[in-house]
């Protein structure tokens, strides 16, 4: 775990505005900077950075928190990924401390693989670029290939030497564990125990997480023998999961996002020569057929893929079922041809970066109706074949979950496949009718919810509602309110927190959030420490950082003319600051002996035990006691 003055010292350091300036165009506006939301299409900017309160608030999509909420959102790291992010930005030593020894193993099993993957990265690297055979064999090929310097050195290419144990034996001189030379598929096991070289004379493909960090290899061979495999690639292991890891994409993030749009290749290669020539939006999914991770992985930076293929017209025909899952993601997919005997690496080179882009603009075509006019070319006048064409169209259409650009569709493929369109509409209608009943089918295999009659729902909901409103309130006081100081009946310099959490001890909060939220201001009062907003906006916990950031944060209040509007209403309730207190208290009071009377009633309606009965009414009487001391307190004290 990062130890406390670590993180302390991250968040001192961190600059909010700086941090998401790095991601996100920010324009000042009053106190505040606004721009695109990162999270969302928009064409007018919602997304806001507060540098006072160092948050951030994206009204379009929701989300909000810190500098490291915003980097857990938007690179998908984990906290501590996050705050290490933000201690390399800021020169920050990080201080961690042992953890669980069970957890802190297994950590260090993939930090471990991670070491020696990256050693072998720099070992490859560095024997492509000092030494004899690397330069003569590996850099020569490069150089041929059209890759530059730079590119060699952004992407970490490498050569490995055409011996069994050269990177073996110069990583254990290095005191580099067997154990883990093994699981990262650097070195093989021979029968008696020592290792050699998975990799030999062949030139070197780290690929990289998409936060970094050298994870896999891909080794090509640089011989022109049928029997040699032209790629060997790393196995799975604890850090590599071939499903889940885009080519490039580390590398990529930034374009993609900027653009709005991802281009899909198939090989190393390929990425290396679009991205050199200035369209850094690219990865790869390295030979294998898209997975659902690698949709997801993309879908987090785009809804927008743009899928280039070289033209083997078989290789096409069988890839098409594959990305019917992409507009089951909800993503736009885009689809170019390159001329037969072209592939974007060798086209990007021939045309150039003016050349690529042409193409790709004159010939990118919706999948859809890609995947009709290449089915559409077999079927002659064949009309069997012609029906299955149109199902299996209307089949990928019903993939669509938004329904606007689904019918969209229905009709351009009306026009291509000459058939009218309500006959599509028809049979598309009757896909998702068998698509619901097998959804709902599933759902009734779980037990149903209890019939309740209609006149319970109601009243049920909105109490539930309202309730979680209450407790909002009392949260929103304690964090605008609760290490202020006021004179209360006489007693000065009564601390509001304490006093809220003292009041509030009996009773039980049901919105999760807030519960939480509660139970840590409590713990923290009793030891001596009195949480802030700031002590929020950086918890570690997301659901603590939605609720707080939700509070303080409305449109409202970090809009332009912020502080005159708060000053008005901050003044307003705080003039009032014991009306305000109280009344959220005993308004949230009320609420619940309000449903601890409806529990009661509902159950003297159950029981004919006379006993039974008796006690239930004297608790019923009690709790009606109860009730009218809070409404009468809330008469007489409250104003509102
Ligand atoms: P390609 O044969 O198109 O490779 O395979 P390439 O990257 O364009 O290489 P060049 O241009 O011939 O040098 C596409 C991808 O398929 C995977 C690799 O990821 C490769 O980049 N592949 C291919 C393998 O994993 N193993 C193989 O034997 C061949
Ligand atoms: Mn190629």
């Amino acid at each position: 775990m990062i130890t406390k003055p670590t993180i302390d010292r991250i968040m001192e350091a961190t600059d909010i505005v700086e941090v998401i300036g790095e991601f996100v165009q920010l324009k000042k506006r009053g106190a505040n900077y606004v721009g695109l939301s990162p999270f969302a299409n928009e064409r007018t900017p919602s997304f806001t950075v507060s540098p006072a309160k160092g948050i951030f608030k994206d009204f379009s999509s929701g989300k909000g928190g810190s500098a490291v909420t915003f980097l857990m959102e938007l690179e998908k790291f984990t906290y501590p990924e996050a705050l290490k992010w933000l201690a390399k930005k800021y020169g920050i030593e990080v201080e961690e401390t042992v953890e669980a020894f069970e957890n802190k193993e297994e950590e260090n099993h993939r930090e471990s693989l991670m070491i020696v993957s990256g050693y072998a990265a720099k070992f490859f690297h560095e024997s492509l670029l000092e030494t004899d055979e690397g330069k003569s064999i590996g850099l020569s090929y490069f150089k041929e290939r059209g890759f530059t310097n730079d590119t060699i050195k952004k992407f970490e290419l490498g050569y490995s030497p055409d011996q069994w144990e050269a990177f073996t034996g110069q990583a254990l001189k290095e005191g580099y564990q067997q154990q883990f030379l093994e699981e990262s598929g650097l070195s093989v096991k021979r029968d008696n125990g020592s290792l050699y070289d998975r990799y030999r004379g062949r030139v070197m493909f780290p690929i990289h997480s998409f936060t970094g960090r050298v994870i896999a290899f891909g080794g090509r061979t640089l011989k022109n023998d049928k029997n040699v495999p032209k790629y060997v690639n790393s196995p799975e292991s604890e850090i590599y999961h071939k499903s889940n890891v885009l080519y490039g994409l580390y590398f990529a993030k930034k374009a993609i996002r900027e653009e709005d749009n991802c281009y899909l290749v198939e090989g190393y290669a390929d990425v290396l020569s679009v991205h050199q020539a200035g369209i850094e939006n690219v990865v790869a999914s390295s030979g294998t057929s898209l997975t659902v991770e690698q949709i997801r992985l993309i879908g987090r930076f785009t809804k927008n893929i743009t899928i280039l293929y070289d033209g083997d017209a078989a290789g096409i025909k069988a890839s098409l079922r594959g990305l019917d899952m992409i507009l089951e993601e909800g993503l736009n997919v885009k689809v170019v041809l390159f001329p037969d005997g072209h592939d974007p690496d060798s086209y990007v080179r021939n045309f150039g970066t003016n050349g690529f882009k042409k193409h790709i603009a004159d010939n990118k075509k919706d999948f859809i109706l890609f995947k009709t006019d290449i089915l559409l070319k077999e079927v002659g006048n064949d009309p069997i074949k012609k029906a299955d064409v149109i199902r299996e169209i209307v089949e990928s259409v019903a993939k669509i979950p938004d329904s606007i650009k689904a019918s969209v569709f229905i009709k351009e493929c009306s026009y291509l496949l000459q058939i009218d369109e309500r006959a599509l509409l028809s049979e598309l209608n009757k896909i998702r009718m068998a698509k619901a009943k097998k959804d709902s089918q599933q759902q009734t295999s779980r037990p149903a919810p209890l019939d309740e009659p209609h006149f319970f729902d109601e009243p049920e909901i909105k109490v539930e509602k309202d309730e979680s409103n209450q407790e909002k309130e009392i949260i929103r006081l304690l964090l605008l309110y609760g290490n202020k100081v006021i004179d209360w009946d006489g007693i000065a310099n009564t601390y509001i927190g304490p006093f809220m959490i003292a009041e509030l001890s009996d009773v039980e909060f049901e919105y999760l959030p807030a519960k939480k939220f509660t139970e840590i201001y409590r713990k923290e009062v009793e030891n001596g420490v009195l949480p802030d907003e700031q002590y929020f906006i950086h918890y570690p916990e997301k659901d603590i950082v939605d609720i707080t950031v939700n509070l303080i944060a409305t449109k409202y209040t970090l809009s332009e003319n912020w502080y005159e509007m708060h000053k008005i209403l901050v003044n307003d309730e705080q003039s009032n600051m014991k009306a305000t207190i109280l009344g959220a208290i005993f308004h949230l009071k009320k609420q619940k002996v309000g449903k601890i009377l409806q529990g009661l009633r509902n159950e003297l309606q159950k029981t004919n035990v006379e006993a039974d009965q008796e006690i239930l009414l004297n608790q019923y009487m009690q709790m009606k006691k109860v009730e009218k001391t809070i409404s009468d307190y809330l008469g007489s004290v409250i104003l509102k």
